[in-house]
């Protein structure tokens, strides 16, 4: 143990808030999907930017390293120590304020210790929408939510964290705060800090609180699942949505068959209400501000269109609610069937609309030639061409023994097409340790280096996150 570490964390933060026992630094230790395990010197609790203002400065002096920790719901191990058991991790929960909700400025300040639900629903209570939403809402961190910048159901309409993010403040690497707490739309004064921050994964600084945009509350939004029989006529549904309902498309969620086969196993009451076991499902949101009769007209008139044009073979409006919640159990449950199946080899990428087609329809051939029996649960957030395309032994095959061996073909199989697809390894979840090694051929040696360069600058001594996103 660093000899008197702990003694000076002890005179910023009150004793109960530095967890060093093992029982207590534990729920901390392990990440969502439980793939990694790491050990940490302390887990440490503070309560405001300058109390982790001052922790930073006690790694900096002494060169411990930090890793920054939200919900612990991420998919890429960024969030999780490594096995020295000499880092801190500094967990934000206790930093759960919201500062202010402007209303003439729509938008909302607040901690990075928030819940994403939370920020949801004290946006709601002054009629506003915060439209981040994503399966973990529930114990994610809006501090997490943009070190990763999260995606989610609600990207195609309103963009991801960062389009969501006007201003930060953020503890670097030397202790001090930056305070760019500004809800500004327009602000061209020089290199983009937000920027830097936003999707940087904790190793460039520590984010304390944010600036976030709010939109109106829309009046109605009807939900429906339509049934596809391929990918051509399921982005041409999609490009008939974008025409006719322009910015009232806010969900476009794809699931596979495989996927809710899934589902149905774990979670039998999850069962789907299109008949006849579709090879694709399709979750569509449409939100209005105009009226209730508007938007279901405008939704059955599309519907109709697409039927008449052979685009889909079934579709059910839901027509209350409680339906429509249902819809979104059963696209959101397919992570925790995952979870129950056994931990399956992740791909999370985006692919060019255009070429989402060629890239399902070769990449399934090639695993399938390769892996006879192989499950593909490929789902996600079709219309920004964010697929969740995992990999899943045989039935029957245990998922340690097959992922042990073909792990790191499976990975070079589906980035392979990722690649001449011109598309991206990591949509929406991020790097962590998960994606380390694939990075620089992925991003080039010239975007790499960059990468590098700013992680030098701004923590020199590599006590941010290390060998989380780039080594250096
Ligand atoms: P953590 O897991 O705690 O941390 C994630 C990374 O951010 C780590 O590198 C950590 O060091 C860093 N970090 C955390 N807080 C801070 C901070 N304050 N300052 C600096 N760095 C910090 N993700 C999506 O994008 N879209 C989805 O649809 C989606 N669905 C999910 C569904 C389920 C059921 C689950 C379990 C996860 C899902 N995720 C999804 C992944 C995950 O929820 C997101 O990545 C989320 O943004 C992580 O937030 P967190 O608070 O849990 O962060
Ligand atoms: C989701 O969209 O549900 C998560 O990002 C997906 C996953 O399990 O890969
Ligand atoms: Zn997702």
């Amino acid at each position: 143990m660093k000899s008197g570490l702990l003694s000076q964390l002890e005179s910023v933060l009150n004793k109960k808030y530095i967890l060093s026992d093992d029982e207590s630094k534990a729920p901390y230790l392990t990440d969502w999907r439980k793939r990694y395990t790491g050990k940490a010197l302390a887990v440490v609790l503070p309560a405001n930017a300058n109390e982790v203002a001052q922790i930073m400065k006690i790694c900096a002096a002494t060169s411990t390293a930090v890793i920054p920790q939200g919900g612990h719901t991420g998919f890429c191990g960024g969030a999780t120590p490594d096995s020295s058991g000499n880092q801190i991790i500094i967990n934000l929960k206790r930093m759960n304020q919201v500062r202010e909700i402007d209303i003439a400025n729509q938008t909302i300040s607040l901690e990075a210790g928030c819940i994403l639900q939370v920020v949801q629903e004290k946006a709601a209570e002054q009629g506003f929408l915060f439209p981040l939403s994503l399966g973990a809402e529930g114990s994610c961190m809006i501090g997490g939510n943009l070190a990763t910048n999260a995606g989610g159901t609600n990207v195609l309409r309103y963009g991801n964290t960062r389009d969501l993010c006007l201003g930060l403040e953020v503890v670097t690497a030397q202790g001090e705060i930056w305070n760019g707490m500004k809800g500004l739309r327009k602000d061209n004064t020089g290199y983009d800090l937000r920027d830097l921050f936003v999707g940087s994964e904790g190793t460039l600084g520590i984010i304390t609180a944010a600036v976030m945009k709010l939109y109106p509350l829309p009046i109605s939004q009807w939900t429906t699942l339509v049934a596809t029989q391929d990918i051509a006529s399921t982005i041409a549904l999609l490009n008939l949505f974008q025409k006719r309902a322009t910015s009232l498309l806010t969900g476009f969620e794809m699931m596979t068959s495989e996927s809710l086969a899934l589902n149905q196993k774990h979670f039998p009451h999850m069962a789907n209400p299109l008949q006849g076991n579709p090879p694709n499902t399709i979750l569509i949101e449409l939100s209005d501000h105009e009226s209730e009769e508007h938007v279901k007209q405008l939704l059955e008139t599309i519907l109709e269109e697409a039927f008449e044009s052979g685009l889909i073979s079934d579709a059910v409006i839901a027509t209350n609610l409680s339906q429509a919640n249902s819809f979104w159990q059963m696209r959101e449950h397919i992570t925790l069937a995952q979870a129950e199946e056994g931990a399956n080899l992740k791909h999370d990428i985006t692919i060019p609309l255009s070429a989402l087609d060629d890239f399902i329809s070769q990449t399934d051939a090639l695993l399938r030639a390769r892996y006879p029996g192989v499950r593909i649960i490929n789902f996600g957030h079709l219309g920004d061409g964010n697929l969740h395309y995992n990999i899943a032994p045989p039935p029957g095959i245990d998922f340690k023994a097959f992922n042990l061996a073909n792990e790191k073909p499976v990975h070079e199989l589906v980035y392979a097409q990722v690649e001449r697809c011109k598309g991206s390894i990591s949509a929406e979840h991020g790097v962590g340790q998960l994606k380390l090694d694939g990075l620089r051929a992925h991003k080039g040696e010239v975007a790499h280096d960059l990468m590098k360069a700013i992680k030098k600058a701004l923590d020199p001594q590599n006590i941010l996150n290390p060998h989380k996103v780039v080594s250096i």
